[in-house]
């Protein structure tokens, strides 16, 4: 009877979370237009700021000097802030294009991506999700990403889900640990990406509770969690192994020593014959 109570739950949870993505996407979508009037605006006036400037510069001798010096300072403070405006408007329309991503992708479709770009943004979804549901959460990260990396033929939505679940784990573990560890532990998460041997790697590694030999065991069980009722389903694993194995055709490992750390690694080949 508890199982089936357990169960039940994971199911209302399964279905509050599906609520959720169908709901984002939706606002995601929604936010994506005013975005774009947010950058296109910004980059108009900076089109008028330069005719600005030329029809100045054009008059230069009607202005005294100390007037012309503050103009062309405030311009250029202008033209800035513009930039500003520009830049972090694109960045908001990343982020949104990588939510969208995960709810939209044509299932199983592998298509050439940037998989730094993917890793980058994930990472960062996941510790701002993490930084707004746990209290006192914090971690430093590290992150390296190989330059001049090929495009790599994946299911984006996928391998993003497969990075966004193991780094959820890595961020729960280091905050775990860090509910019990003395002031002097400083929670750290260590993520690469790199090309090895014409294979893709990609490697998670955090220096949270890590894992005894039970957890290890149960790692990909479907159901299997250590976290509270609510906090966990306990699926991630399985289904990132499924991500990785079988839509990819590459290896997904782990090393983890109790109270040390846990460290996953993806490891997926580059030809196509997957
Ligand atoms: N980086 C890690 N460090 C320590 N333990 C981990 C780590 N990753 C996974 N685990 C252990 O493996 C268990 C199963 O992980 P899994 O991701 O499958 O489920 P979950 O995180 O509990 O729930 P969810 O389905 O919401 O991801 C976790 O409950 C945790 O005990
Ligand atoms: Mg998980």
């Amino acid at each position: 009877m508890t199982e089936i109570q357990q169960l039940k739950q994971q199911l209302q949870k399964q279905e509050k979370l599906a609520s959720l993505g169908m709901l984002s996407a939706g606002i995601a979508h929604e936010i994506q237009n005013p975005l774009n009037f947010v950058i296109n605006f910004s980059k108009m006036s900076d089109h008028l700021l330069s005719d600005l400037t030329a029809i100045v510069e054009e008059h230069a001798d009607l202005l005294p000097e100390a007037d012309r010096e503050d103009l062309s300072d405030i311009v250029d403070g202008l033209k800035e802030n513009m930039e500003q405006i520009k830049e972090n408007g694109e960045r908001a329309v990343s982020i949104i294009q990588s939510i969208l991503l995960i709810s939209r992708g044509k299932e199983n479709e592998h298509i050439p991506s940037d998989i730094c770009h993917i890793v980058k943004e994930y990472v960062r979804l996941s510790y701002h999700a993490m930084r707004a549901n746990c209290p006192g959460f914090n971690v430093t990260l590290h992150e390296s990403y190989q330059e001049g990396m090929p495009l790599v033929e994946v299911i984006p939505q996928d391998l993003s889900r497969a990075v966004l679940n193991v780094m959820n784990n890595a961020c729960y573990a280091v905050w775990e640990k860090s509910q019990t560890a003395t002031d002097s532990y400083s929670p750290e998460i260590n993520i690469s990406v790199a090309m090895q041997d014409n294979q893709l790697v990609i490697s998670i590694a955090d220096n949270g509770k890590g894992m005894d030999d039970e957890v290890k065991q149960r790692l990909f069980e479907n159901f299997f969690t250590t976290k509270p009722i609510g906090q966990g389903t306990g699926l991630g694993m399985g289904i990132t192994r499924d991500i990785i194995e079988n839509k990819h055709g590459g290896k997904m490992t782990f090393t983890s020593t109790l109270g040390e750390g846990t460290t996953f690694t993806f490891t997926i080949p580059m030809s196509k014959d997957k």
